[in-house]
């Protein structure tokens, strides 16, 4: 900036140090001419302050004009039509043709153009005009056209250059952005993976003794029977909490296991339907509105439909659970264009608290969960089965004003 401010700084003296130059020509003892040159110096210099009580799309205008009429002013002093500093009309020429479009610098050059033969009618009284004359007034009205359509054309492919620029930097930086999402979903596919792979021996080898455990306690029950009541309640506890941990250890093998898609053409809305049913027969109670925005003429989609329903009934038990019962849920169904590949995206957004501040990327890792009967698996689930069907899922949430989760699965 304030390497910008000495460069105009040093412009200025130029200017000035030229005007000079000017005003120690001929005719010199004319005060007029020399405070018309001042008068070019300043607006020049300080045009921008000059002119910002006035409105910026009149500035323009007003900025042209003005140097016609200090232009016209000099040239009168100066002898009129005959006048050596008749050039310093190209000082509105060559703004007019920075500032506007080819018609309006035409337009203005036309203009300053006029100003300049203006002086031929008091001329004409006195005076005869000669074929040289004329021939002469053409030719320095002509250069004032040339000059402005040369100086346009410049300016022009300039502003054209600087849109590319402008375009091709706004296209990298949605490039970039893109980017950096990908390498983020690849990031969180990575680690669910890694963490699978890890869980899914130790779930596998806790099946084992909780089978031996539980086939025991159904032994001693057996055995036991009525003549130890005690025990025989002591060996229901171990063999329904071994129930509980079976479950669990289930589920948690789902999300492990690696999947076998069967994939098939499928209707997604009819999925999203069944998901939608299961979840709301689990929470009779709830007050929960459910708009259905599905767009006409959706392409079906190579799914695992048992795989996708868990997808929609996790997401959409999820919400449910968000809104505690009273809210809206709010599933859009389109056809999208991500990163070149069609697809189909669904958004689910509730009306809940919306995810906490700062848990981020969190809430898709296993065993994350801020429920207090949370298992935390819901979400690892939704991303590996997305994942497999080269979809992916983000979520959008704004403190107060629920979540959005979008998921997206190609076609083809
Ligand atoms: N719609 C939502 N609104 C607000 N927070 C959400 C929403 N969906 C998920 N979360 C947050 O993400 C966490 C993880 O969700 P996830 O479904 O993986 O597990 P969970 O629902 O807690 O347990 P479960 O294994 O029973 O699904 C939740 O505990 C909650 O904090
Ligand atoms: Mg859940």
């Amino acid at each position: 900036m304030a390497d910008e401010r000495r460069n105009f700084a040093w412009m200025d003296l130029l200017w000035l140090a030229f005007l000079g130059g000017l005003a120690v020509l001929q005719p010199i003892r004319e005060p007029h001419k020399q405070l018309v040159l001042l008068g070019i110096g300043l607006f020049q210099i300080f045009e921008t302050r000059v002119l910002k009580p006035i409105k910026p799309s009149r500035r323009g205008p007003y900025s042209v004009l003005i140097k016609i009429l200090l232009a016209t002013l000099l040239v009168a002093h100066t002898g009129d039509i005959e006048s050596s500093y008749y050039p310093i009309y190209y000082l509105p020429v060559v703004s007019a043709a920075m500032l506007f479009g080819v018609w309006g610098t035409l337009l203005w050059t036309a203009l300053a153009s006029a100003a300049y033969c203006s002086f031929l009618i008091p001329a004409l009284k006195e005076f005869q005009l000669t074929a040289g004359g004329s021939t002469e007034l053409v030719i320095r009205n002509l250069f004032f056209f040339l000059a402005a359509i040369v100086v346009n054309r410049f300016v022009t492919e300039n502003r054209r250059q600087a849109l590319r620029y402008q375009n091709l930097a706004e296209t990298l930086a949605e490039t970039n952005r893109r980017l950096e999402q990908a390498q983020a979903d690849a990031r969180r596919s990575e680690r669910l993976a890694a963490l699978g792979q890890l869980s899914a021996g130790l779930a596998h080898e806790i099946r084992n003794p909780l089978a031996v455990i539980k086939g025991s306690a159904e032994t001693l029950t057996r055995t036991l029977g009525a003549s130890n009541a005690l025990a025989a309640e002591l060996a229901g506890y171990i063999s329904s909490e071994v129930n509980k941990l079976n479950a669990l250890v289930s589920r948690f093998l789902d999300f492990a296991r690696p999947l076998d898609l069967d994939l098939r053409s499928q209707e997604l809305p009819a999925l999203i339907d069944e998901a939608l049913k299961s979840v709301r027969d689990r929470f009779p109670g709830d007050r929960v509105e459910v708009e259905r925005e599905y767009a006409p003429d959706l392409p079906k989609a190579p799914v695992d439909a048992a795989l996708c329903e868990q997808v929609f009934t996790n997401l959409t038990q999820n919400a449910y659970e968000a809104m505690a019962g009273d809210g809206k849920l709010r599933i859009k169904v389109a056809a999208a264009n991500a990163n070149g590949r069609r697809g189909v995206e669904i958004d689910f957004q509730d009306t809940g608290p919306g995810v906490t501040e700062g848990l981020g990327e969190q809430i898709f890792n296993p065993f994350f969960t801020t429920k207090k009967d949370g298992v935390g698996l819901g979400l690892s689930i939704v991303s590996k089965i997305v994942d497999q069907h080269h979809g992916w899922i983000r979520v959008s949430s704004e403190p107060g004003k629920g979540a959005c989760f979008r998921v997206f699965l190609p076609v083809e």
